[in-house]
Order: structure tokens, then sequence, then C-alpha cells
């Protein structure tokens, strides 16, 4: 099954045909505005901090920092220039485990006492790149993502699973090799587990992050805890025991770093497992009667938002202002979460036109800002708009379906995008990613990730070759 190009798609009157063809609301401005009072530079609020402009940078990793949880010249380069995009939110720079056994590979970034100032010193160079390209660094908010992988820990080795769960899950057990009940985190590991988000949060604060994102999204234990419905005990079965072990995390921070803003990352909704079906195009798993879905409609493969809207309600009323949507996961059903293309290694063919993986996280986080006016809100899930983000971008933000735009994979390609969107500089079009999924897809063989197909800097590396060879082809051609 092949979709067509979005480059192919020349003007914003085929990209519209297009859409409409797939009976999906993707609306875009034909044109984008420059200059202050256009709509992706209008500033934004939160906490009485300023920030500048609607471009944000979602958290993401590069499993390439030390074993013991430090930052490499690696981790220092993706950091700056996530300050040097031009976009004045960082939420959260990166996925940062609370604690080795929560780390989601071995190259994981880790808070600790021994990682404090180094963790510090990544949010420094990041201010520092900001400072140097566009002078003023009052209006930038960089945050911290907080962590611990649960399900999908790999603390020690590259390739072993160590998981740690909320409860047994009869399709993804298998997946990470539960067999039995010992990987279920007891009620009293997960109150210790609350203590090392408070410990970890307090030393951002001290490290100089404006905020932490308790992070709650993408199959890790944040998120898989609020789809507890069967577990038993205190942090299970009812929405009060399922959004617990936020709500203490939440009132420990206010009692250790009081001056500390809480985002939340969180998956508004979530899907069944996919799995690559005939000709290797994705097929949920179960696509009736699959109970396991936070923002699930009960189906598998549709959402309902009653009861993430009600958890927005809960988490404004523990003092969250900012809240990033996304949905499912990375391992599990990635075409809901980052619509591509090409899929990643571990991955399956679309089962749908991409772009309906976009306009569903778009449709989902527009519902939520209409039912949460007061409650900043960041979508995400936009880089597969490629040409085309900066129209959509515009309108949703326009229309006030969104108040910030999140852009993931985009910034490994083009990390100043956001910089020449503003000042209404023509987009570089071969920087622009293509959704090769190469970022993904090293990391899946044991290599750290970077932009392959496209970062010079990863074009160089022997890593490149090396992946090529992993994926049995050669290394992928940015003109295709
Ligand atoms: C290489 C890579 C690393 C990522 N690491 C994280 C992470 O550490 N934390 C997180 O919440 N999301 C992570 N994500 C997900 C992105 O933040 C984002 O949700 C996703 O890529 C979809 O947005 P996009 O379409 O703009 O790429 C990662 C994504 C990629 C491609
Ligand atoms: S490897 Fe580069 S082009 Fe491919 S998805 Fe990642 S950022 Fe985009």
């Amino acid at each position: 099954m092949s979709y067509p190009k979005i480059a192919g798609l020349k003007t914003a009157s085929a990209f519209r045909s297009h859409t409409d063809a797939l009976g999906i609301a993707l609306p875009l401005d034909d044109t984008v505005e420059t200059g202050p009072d256009a709509p992706l530079a209008r500033p934004l609020e939160a906490g009485g901090r300023r920030i500048g402009n609607r471009f944000c940078i979602l958290p993401m990793e590069g499993w390439d920092g030390e074993t013991d949880g430090r930052p490499t010249d690696l981790t220092r380069r993706r950091w700056r220039r996530f300050g040097e995009s031009g976009a004045k939110l960082i939420w959260g720079g990166e996925a940062v485990a609370v604690r080795h056994d929560g780390r989601a590979n071995p190259n994981q970034l880790m808070l600790n006492a021994d990682t404090l100032s180094e963790i510090a010193s990544l949010r420094e160079d990041l201010v520092a790149a900001h400072a140097e390209r566009f002078g003023d660094t009052d209006d930038l908010l960089v945050g911290l993502q907080l962590t611990h992988s649960g399900r999908f820990s790999r603390p020690n080795e590259k390739k072993r699973w160590e998981p740690r769960v909320a409860y047994r899950h009869p399709l993804l057990d298998p997946r990470v090799g539960v067999v039995d009940d010992g990987p279920v985190l007891s009620d009293d590991q997960l109150d210790r587990l609350v203590d090392d988000f408070v410990v970890a949060a307090k030393l951002s604060a001290d490290a100089g992050y404006a905020f932490v994102d308790v992070k709650q999204c993408h199959g890790y234990l944040g998120h898989e805890l609020l789809s507890g419905f069967d577990r038993p005990g205190r942090y299970g079965g009812s929405f009060e025991n399922r959004t617990r072990f936020f709500r203490d995390i939440a009132a420990g921070i206010r009692a250790e770093a009081p001056g500390l803003e809480i985002g939340v990352r969180l998956s508004v909704f979530d899907f069944s497992p996919y799995r690559p079906g005939e000709e290797g195009v994705g097929a949920a798993e179960q696509s009736v009667e699959y109970r396991y879905a936070f923002g699930g409609d009960g189906t598998g493969v549709g959402f309902d938002l009653e009861e993430p809207s009600r958890y927005l309600t809960l988490l404004q009323e523990h003092g969250v202002r900012m809240v990033c949507t996304t949905v499912g996961s990375p391992y599990y059903n990635p075409h809901i979460q980052r619509p591509a293309s090409f899929p990643p290694s571990d991955g399956y063919l679309p089962p749908e036109d991409p772009l309906v993986g976009v306009a569903r996280q778009i449709d989902a986080t527009r519902r939520l800002k209409r039912d949460h006016p007061g409650l900043l809100l960041v979508g995400s899930g936009y880089t597969y708009l490629q040409e085309w983000l900066p129209n959509v971008a515009q309108h949703v933000v326009r229309e006030g379906w969104v108040d910030s735009i999140g852009l993931g994979r985009m910034v490994l390609s083009y990390p100043e995008l956001p910089a020449d969107v503003l000042a209404g500089r023509k987009l570089v079009r071969k920087l622009i990613c293509r959704t090769f999924s190469e970022c993904t897809s090293a990391p899946r063989n044991g290599m750290i990730s970077g932009c392959f197909p496209l970062d010079q800097f990863y074009r160089d590396r022997p890593e490149r070759e090396l992946l090529a060879r992993a994926l049995g082809k050669g290394a992928a051609d940015p003109a295709q």
C-alpha cells in the first residue's frame, strides 16, 4: 500500500483535495504570516513566565548518554541545536530516568546527585546557544522530562528487557518476556518510586529547570498505570486509584520544590498493539473488546476522551498549567504515535495514510482544548506534514485548537525550521524530515539515534553504514 507523497502536493488546494478525499479535517492556511503579530509568533504565558512564540521542541532522546547517566558530546549537540531552533518552549529535552531500573536503555540519561551538574549544564548549553543566536532568553522556558520506563525498561543491556509493569497484559507481556507476576510493581514499590520522582524533581529545580514533565505517555510506567483497570490495591481499578501515582508525586513536588512548575506529557488515547499483517501492513492485534487503553473506546482502534478530559481537570486541580498531548506508544502502535511513510525496523507498513494519524492527534487535542481553555496545550505529531507543516500549524494555532506546536523528528533533520518560519524564510527542502524512521530504527538495532539520512553530522558517522547493513539495504537516499 502506498500513499501520495507530501512533496508531490504542490499547492494548498492540492493538499486540501487530498485530505478531502481521505475524509479528514486537516485545514491549513494558504500563506504563513510573519511579524510580531503573526499567529505563530504571538507569546504565551504559563505560571507568570512568558513563552516567546508558539513553537515547542518535543523531548527526544538519543540513546547516547554514558552508562552512569551523564550526557555525552552527542547529547550536548542535540540540546544545543534545540536551543538554536528558535522555539521558545523546550518540553523536557529528553526522557531522563529517575533511577537506574527505569532506564529505557543503558545509555538513557539519569538524574541523581552524581549526574546533577552535568544535567544542569545541558540546560545551560541550550540557553547559551539560544542566546548566541537570538539574544533574548527571558521568554525561553526549559523543562526536564522525568520518567520510569516500566514495561519497556532495558537498564543494563541494549537487547535485554527488564520490565517493571503496572499489571499483566495478555498482548504486551509476551513482547517483553513477562511470564509471571514477578515484574508487577507492588503498591509499596510504587510508593518508593513516588519518592524517587520527588527527589528527581527537586534536583531538576536545583539544576535550574523551570518545570518538570511527569511523563505519562508512550506505554511507560506513568502511562500504563492509567490503564490499570484490573490492578488491585491502591494504584489500580478506580479513576481515583489509577491517578494516585501522579497525585502523590505532585503533592511531594509542591512540598519539596514549591517554585517548580509541573507539566504532564500524556498519551491522551491509546490503541491495541499492532503487528505486521498481510504483506507487512500493520493490523490491530485486537479490534474488539480491548480493555487496556487509557482513552480508548473499547474497540482497540478508536478513542473516547471522556476519561482523559476528566484527568485534565484533575491535573488542573493539582496545579498543572501545561500539558503536552501525544498518543499511543512507539513500541506497539507507532503509526498512531509518529505517523511515517517508512516504518521503523521493528514496525509495520502504515495501515492508513499517515495524514490520518496526524489529523487524529490534532482532532483529539482540539477537543481537549475546547473543554479546557485555561490549560496550555502543546500538540504533537506534526512532522509528517513536511512542507505543509507551517501552514497547518498556523491554522490550528490561529483557530485556538492548540496553543503550541510541538516538533519532534523535524528538528532532528532541520532544527532551524521554527526560526525560518518565523522570519519568513523559504524552507530548506533538503532538510525536511521525510519520515524515514532511521532515528528510531538505529536504537532498535542497538545504535545511537540521529538523523542519518539528512544531518551531515550523522551521515558521516560509521553507524550510518552499520545501520544500512542491519536494515539490509543501502543507506537511505535523501532524494527518495
Ligand atoms: C528519536 C526519537 C526519540 C524520542 N524520544 C522521546 C522522549 O525521550 N520522550 C518523549 O516523550 N517522546 C520521545 N519521542 C517522541 C517525540 O517526542 C514525538 O512525540 C514524536 O516523534 C511525534 O512527533 P513528530 O511527528 O514531530 O516527530 C521521540 C521520538 C523520536 C523520533
Ligand atoms: S531519520 Fe531523519 S528523516 Fe528519518 S524520520 Fe528521523 S529525523 Fe526524519
